[in-house]
């Protein structure tokens, strides 16, 4: 189906239950995040609107479809232009360019908000992930190995490669 009745904004509180069925969707496929707990609002503030921090989600025809957020990766000044990107499509929606529609509007948004480097950490299998951020101008920096042991789903006890990505904003110099 296509992309006609998308609308990118800022999350509120009104969101947090859709937000959090959207994250625990993709927790439960194994390969999204080490995370065994799906964003409250609580959390999901801390992590993505406070500070530096920046959210979006995109509705499409009135409902929450997906959500992304970038996190300071760090409180040294030096690093202030550094985050990490987090995105989650709802699964029934995902494959239709909802994906990269959101994440095109967050790097635009991190650029306004003076973000120079945007980092992600995508699981080897998570293959659309990839996909996205790569075409989005993400280049793969390495991959660490067996970084952590999951906690939870399919692939519980099992330690995990995480691979490195960045874009370096070429707007901000
Ligand atoms: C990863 C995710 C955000 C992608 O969103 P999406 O809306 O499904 O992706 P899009 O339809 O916008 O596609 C984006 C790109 O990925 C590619 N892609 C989509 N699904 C793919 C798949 N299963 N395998 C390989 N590539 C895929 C598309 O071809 C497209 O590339 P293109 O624009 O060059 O053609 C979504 O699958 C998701 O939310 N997954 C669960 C949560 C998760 O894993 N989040 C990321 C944690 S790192």
């Amino acid at each position: 189906m296509a992309l006609t009745d998308i609308t990118i904004r800022r999350p509120d509180p009104s969101d947090a239950l859709a937000i959090a069925v959207i994250d625990a969707e993709g927790m439960a496929t194994g390969h999204a995040t080490f995370r065994d707990t799906p964003h409250d609002w609580g959390s999901f503030k801390a992590s993505f609107m406070t500070g530096r921090g920046l959210a979006l989600i995109a509705e499409d025809g009135g409902a929450v479809a997906a959500w992304a957020g970038v996190s300071p990766t760090s409180i040294r000044t030096v690093y202030q232009g550094v985050g990490e990107v987090s995105i989650y499509v709802s699964a029934t929606q995902q494959g239709r360019g909802l994906g990269r529609r959101l994440l095109e509007n967050l790097v635009l948004a991190s650029e306004s908000a003076g973000y120079w480097t945007l980092v992600a950490q995508i699981f080897p299998e998570n293959g659309a992930s990839l996909s996205l951020h790569t075409a989005l101008g993400f280049s793969i920096v390495g991959t660490r190995r067996k970084l952590g042991k999951m906690i939870h789903g399919p692939l519980e006890g099992r330690w995990r490669d995480v691979v490195m990505l960045e874009r370096r904003s070429e707007v901000i110099d």
